[in-house]
């Protein structure tokens, strides 16, 4: 199979310096990227900025802004059969963006956010046959927020976690998900690694190819 992957955070620059970002290291996204290629499928990863290296055999596109993403993720589309997006795309950006720093003495205290677009909202009358799976990183009302974004998005499955436990989610090697699906019951996964966890999805990936 052709599976396109996304990983890492999205910066938003307020000036050639400074932007607004998330905790996101790319961890999961490489090592979904790294276990599918392992297993022999064709896999184009689009990565925010990050401090790793590329698996072997994954072809990798760098970006940095949520639209840079968009744009990447809707030119590849159309030649993957699977989207697996583990980037934490920054929801908002600065509403201006300053090409000269910003001084001090004229930055002004209050920074004006606006909406950055959905990426698997927007890819979503395009998904035709093809399997979409997200990521829902949360603190609070775990299951009910999954489930909607598993609605809203279109998803074949949404792998929840709890990002306020120290062993799953941010900059750790190890997350403790349950995977959330249009169809049957959630299912709760132990304490796994994740490449392990990666393991876990493109199982899914490849049964759904096969339905
Ligand atoms: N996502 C996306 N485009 C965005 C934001 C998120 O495609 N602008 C994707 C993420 O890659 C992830 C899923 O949507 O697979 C859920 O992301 P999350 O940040 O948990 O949810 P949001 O849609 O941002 O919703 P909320 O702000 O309500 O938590």
């Amino acid at each position: 199979m052709k599976i396109l992957i996304t990983a890492g955070p999205t910066r938003e620059y307020i000036d050639p310096v400074r932007f607004w970002s998330n905790r996101s290291s790319g961890k999961m996204g490489f090592a979904v990227a790294e276990t599918a290629a392992v297993r022999g499928h064709e896999v184009t990863l689009i990565s925010g900025p990050v401090i790793l290296g590329t698996p072997p055999d994954v072809t990798r596109i760098d970006i940095e802004s949520a639209d840079e993403m968009l744009e990447a993720v809707k030119r590849e589309l159309p030649a993957h059969d699977a989207l697996i997006m583990c980037a934490a795309v920054s929801d908002f950006r600065p509403k201006i963006r300053s090409f000269h720093k910003l001084k001090k003495s004229t930055m002004p205290p209050v920074i004006e956010l606006e909406r950055n677009p959905d990426i698997l909202q927007q890819m979503l009358p395009y998904k035709g046959n093809r399997v979409f799976v997200g990521f829902a990183a949360e603190t609070d009302n775990i299951h009910v927020e999954a489930e909607r974004k598993l609605r809203e998005k279109g998803l074949n499955l949404i792998v929840a976690n709890d990002v306020t436990q120290s062993d799953a989610g941010f900059e750790v090697d190890t997350n403790r998900a349950t995977l959330i699906y249009p169809d049957r019951d959630p299912e709760q996964l132990p304490l796994m690694t994740k490449v392990e966890l990666g393991g876990v999805l493109i199982d899914f990936v490849e049964a759904q190819s096969m339905v």
